[in-house]
């Protein structure tokens, strides 16, 4: 070999581990947990599709670089390196065959794992017995209300809307009286259906709960039911995922998973307030 040779083959082995560290590096420092732990009957299912798109996404990866590492260590060790063009029905089947094969994997998986926890999610009616909360984002907090023992949510009108009607409830509707309301703080009994009747007051505003894997935009004008069913009791973390103005930061909230006894306590000491 001569100096220049060995210089490029030298050149060439580095270049070709250093796309292979970064390649595999890449991914094994996205792979860290970052959701915290599941706290929801479908939870799981959300976090096994995710699962399968890192790993298969990431074994993607990893087999790309492997690929392209070993093109640059082959090449640097031929001293003249042809750039002849595969002929254009090589070119056709290696464009076609990888995107169908990354198709199926990546999509194709996806669809599989997610369809039964999309369907539940979006499809199915929530159980009879689910607690019914409404929540109604506004700039910058969450308005949560109960329909009360009547188990209807009073009439709510936007011109009724003022400093001290957060929500512009109808007073001279009867089904108003027991509405049970409270700010930014969600009760709920764990193992029981909740159903969330979500809207907005004003802008786009996104309900997500972390724990809950459940993450819903609010639409000003609209009610979106959300349900889930809480399997674990404490006190979860509730976020605005839309960036929805200055105080946006400041939308925190918090869903208060209880046992049923105390949910019933809780409400009950709510009505006698
Ligand atoms: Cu509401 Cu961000």
């Amino acid at each position: 070999m001569t100096d220049t040779a060995s210089q490029r083959s030298g050149l060439g082995t580095f270049l070709a581990f250093t796309v292979w560290f970064l390649g595999i590096g890449i991914v094994l420092l996205g792979a860290r947990r970052y959701l915290p732990p599941v706290a929801s009957e479908h939870g799981a299912g959300i976090d096994a599709m995710l699962l399968y798109l890192l790993v298969a996404t990431g074994s993607l990866v990893i087999i790309g670089h492997v690929v392209l590492g070993y093109f640059i260590l082959r090449s640097s060790r031929t001293a003249k390196v042809d750039a002849a063009l595969p002929s254009a029905k090589a070119q056709r089947v290696w464009s076609v065959l990888p995107a169908v094969a990354m198709t199926l994997i990546a999509e194709g998986g996806v669809l599989v794992l997610g369809i039964p926890v999309f369907s539940q999610l979006y499809t199915q009616e929530p159980p009879d017995n689910a607690v019914v909360v409404e929540v109604t984002g506004e700039q910058f907090t969450w308005n949560v209300r109960y329909p009360g023992p009547d188990g209807v949510f009073g009439r709510t009108a936007p011109t009724l809307i003022s400093q001290e009607n957060a929500i512009g409830l109808d007073p001279a509707d009867v089904a108003a009286a027991d509405d049970i309301q409270d700010l930014a703080l969600i009760h709920v009994p764990v193992n029981r259906a909740v159903l969330i009747k979500l809207r907005s007051k004003d802008v786009l505003h996104s309900f997500y709960l972390p724990n809950h894997r459940i993450k819903q935009d609010a639409v000003p004008g609209m009610t979106i039911d959300v349900w889930f069913t809480p399997t674990r009791e404490g006190e979860f973390e509730l976020a605005c995922a839309e960036l929805c103005g200055f105080g946006h930061y400041q939308m925190r909230g918090f869903l208060n998973v209880v046992s049923e006894s105390e949910f019933e306590q809780w409400l009950a000491d709510k009505q006698a307030n």
